[in-house]
């Protein structure tokens, strides 16, 4: 359903006359595929290029070599509508997720294509999803946590019932509590939604127990691509084990 082909992106640095400096390689020729009804997680240190591979399949920013297709159709090809309703994307801040002059109320009937009749059910169903009443559709985004502002915007992603969800750090500025609230959350997505997951942690047990692949990324670099089986059967190989330490240790 989803296939990146040999996905390069490179910074370009301002270089000046006297100053001379080097384009930077975010990504290097990267490749996979997502499977229908699949989780693949991207794992890697920071730095190594995970947020920058999601904008990119989000069309949130150009690449400069490759390909991407959804269901057969390069992202190229899609208007901005067709590709919002067909991937959806969680950023880390879930500050910068609402605009805070608008209700939440407003931001969510927004986001619901006017195809469906009963808007208003439609959202408390979404909202059921991620544990949140629909008594907060008066409410402005500063009158929440969070971590309710991040299941918010899960619901709101969901309103367009995108055929990819990608969720970057989606509990890197949360509480434990909240970490696992959110990751139940996914679980819920993974069983009950028709959508395809593509979640980008460095927290490697989550990633161990939700995803069907494993993508890891080392300074713009795919390393590892494999069914999550194998990297659980290779966790004591040491290449891999020092992959996980370091994994862990930079995030
Ligand atoms: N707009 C940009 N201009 C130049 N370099 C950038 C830009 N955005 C990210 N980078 C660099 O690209 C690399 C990958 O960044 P990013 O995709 O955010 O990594 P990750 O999400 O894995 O932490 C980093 O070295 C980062 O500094
Ligand atoms: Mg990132």
């Amino acid at each position: 359903m989803l296939t990146v082909e040999n996905v390069t992106k490179i910074y370009k640095k301002s270089s000046s006359f006297f100053k001379k400096e080097k384009d930077f390689i975010a990504l290097n020729n990267i490749s996979f595929k997502l499977k229908k009804d699949n989780v693949l997680s991207i794992i890697g240190e920071s730095g190594s290029g995970k947020t920058t591979l999601a904008k990119i399949i989000c069309s949130l920013l150009s690449y400069d070599n490759g390909k991407i297709e959804i269901n057969n159709k390069n992202i190229l090809d899609y208007t901005k509508q067709e590709l919002s309703n067909t991937v959806q994307m969680i950023f880390q801040n879930p500050y910068a997720s609402f605009n805070p002059k608008l209700t939440i109320g407003y931001s969510l009937k927004e986001a619901v294509d006017n195809k469906i009749a009963d808007k208003k059910n439609f959202i408390k169903e979404k909202l059921a999803l991620v544990d949140m009443a629909d008594d907060i559709f008066d409410k402005y985004p500063h009158q929440f946590s969070s971590g309710q502002r991040q299941r918010i915007a899960i619901a709101r992603a969901l309103l367009k019932e995108p055929k990819i969800l990608i969720a970057d750090e989606p509990f890197a500025s949360l509480d434990v509590i909240n970490q696992s609230l959110i990751m139940d959350i996914f679980y819920k997505i993974k069983k009950e939604q028709k959508t395809n997951i593509i979640f980008i942690t460095h927290d490697i047990s989550s990633a161990f127990k939700i995803s069907d692949k494993i993508l890891i990324l080392q300074n713009g670099n795919m390393i590892k691509y494999e069914d999550v089986d194998n990297i659980r059967k290779e966790k004591n190989n040491y290449y891999v084990k020092e992959l996980i330490n370091a994994t862990y240790l930079m995030n």
